[in-house]
């Protein structure tokens, strides 16, 4: 683990809420808008944006939904926050409460943390002896809120927030229409914000230190720091917390990779890069990324690792829509021809457009972005798959 600026730094359980709390909700909006505080769970939406249209969308009953379904292959940085800093998260998920007016937040946790269920539910009952949560919170009369924990089933497409709000309805997890989005209608129909573990540990340390510092670090475009997942072919392993603005070299150089392939940007979802793209800057601006780097040396066998995600893929689609239903199984089939070596360039040059017409035409993020991988390892690997030419003439 590499301590960073914000999420790692000091930090005294409940210093955010009792600052919140003497602040307007307006106040706490305004730092979060000056700190450009975008979601950490991939899409990349600013928190004070979604915050002030759940506060302004009329309803009985509002929520706030920690996504901590942490599905993306790849990806553990949630894990981290939630064994070692659920203090951090529940903060974070009390401020969205007042700053939104719900008086109900639930953690959404993957099946697979079942774990951490009892250690996050100890926790949460000495929130509520410190008065942390519960009955007017900290002696504020118009504040009551509770935070419950619920279990998802582990299914990949249940990270996304319309599917997320299905399964914890107790419904099949498949991602909803959207419009309407969850901020008007969400969980039961209620104003719902649903956020990210990392987006909500990082609100407590931006409401005690102010936007402005926030703001200071990382890119124009991408402020602040970010967890990064990094795993594969290096010596150091592990959660490393930096500046957006760092390049996949010098993150190579931190982890002590040696001979690297290709890297992996974003989990499976993500895009593949060569060598010659790895000055390429992480940020939302450039090589963006929910946070997983996967790092690839030259042992490594390009088509086995899109054949991995391709099959991971085809898994976890829930099967509503055509394009993604279908279309993974077919670049699925593409790629074990090109793994045979018995495959015609036209019919992968049309599964290329086949995955291009993927991304606009699935119903939600998983079709969308399932063709990432097999449209970046085909375009920047084209050497090693196709022979030296690179133009794929085999038959
Ligand atoms: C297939 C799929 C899986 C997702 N999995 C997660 C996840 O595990 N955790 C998460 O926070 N967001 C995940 N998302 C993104 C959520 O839909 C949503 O954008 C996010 O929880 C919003 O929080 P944020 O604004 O803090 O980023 C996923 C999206 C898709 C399409
Ligand atoms: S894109 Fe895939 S996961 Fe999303 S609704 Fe369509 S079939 Fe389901």
């Amino acid at each position: 683990m590499r301590i960073g600026p914000v999420l790692f730094s000091d930090y005294k359980r409940g210093e955010g809420i009792k600052k919140a709390l003497s602040l307007t909700r307006n106040d706490i909006l305004f730092e979060l808008k000056t700190s450009q505080l975008k979601g950490r769970g991939g899409a990349g939406f600013p928190v004070s944006t979604k915050w002030m249209l759940t506060a302004a969308a009329s309803g009985n009953e509002k929520f706030i939904v920690c996504n901590a379904d942490e599905g993306e292959p790849g990806t553990f940085k949630d894990r981290v926050l939630l064994t070692e800093y659920p203090y951090l998260v529940f903060d974070g998920m009390v401020i969205g409460g007042y700053t939104i007016g719900a008086k109900n937040g639930i953690l959404y946790l993957r099946g697979e943390y079942e774990f951490m269920k009892k250690e996050l539910e100890d926790y949460l009952e000495n929130m509520r002896k410190d008065n942390l949560l519960g009955k007017r919170i900290l002696g504020n009369e118009n504040f009551n809120f509770d935070i419950t924990i619920r279990l998802g089933a582990g299914a990949y497409v249940c990270g996304e927030e319309t599917a997320l709000i299905e399964s914890l309805e107790g419904h099949r997890g498949e991602s909803r229409n959207r419009p309407p989005y969850p901020v008007n209608t969400g969980f039961n129909n209620n104003p719902t914000s649903v956020n990210n573990v990392e987006t909500l540990a990082t609100v407590p340390h931006i409401i005690l230190k102010g936007g402005e510092w926030y703001k200071k670090m990382g890119t124009d475009k991408s402020t602040g720091s970010k967890l990064f997942s990094i795993s594969g072919d290096c010596k150091k392993p592990g959660v490393y917390e930096l500046q957006w603005g760092t390049t996949i070299n010098e993150i190579l150089k931190l982890v002590e990779a040696e001979d690297t392939k290709a890297v992996q940007v974003g989990g499976a979802s993500g895009i593949c890069l060569n060598s010659s793209q790895f000055n390429r800057k992480l940020a939302y601006e450039d090589a963006a990324t929910g946070g997983s780097i996967m790092i690839f040396n030259r042992s490594r066998n390009m088509i086995s690792i899109l054949k991995n995600f391709m099959e991971f893929f085809v898994e976890e689609s829930c099967g509503q829509c055509t394009p993604c239903r279908a279309g993974n199984v077919k670049l699925l089939e593409g790629v074990e021809m090109l793994e045979k070596g018995k495959y015609d360039i036209k019919y992968i040059n049309t599964l290329k457009e086949l995955g291009k017409t993927m991304q606009i035409s699935s119903k939600c993020g998983l079709g969308q972005s399932s063709p990432n991988p097999f449209l970046s390892i085909l375009e920047n690997f084209k050497e090693e798959i196709f022979g030296n030419n690179g133009n794929g003439d085999k038959k």
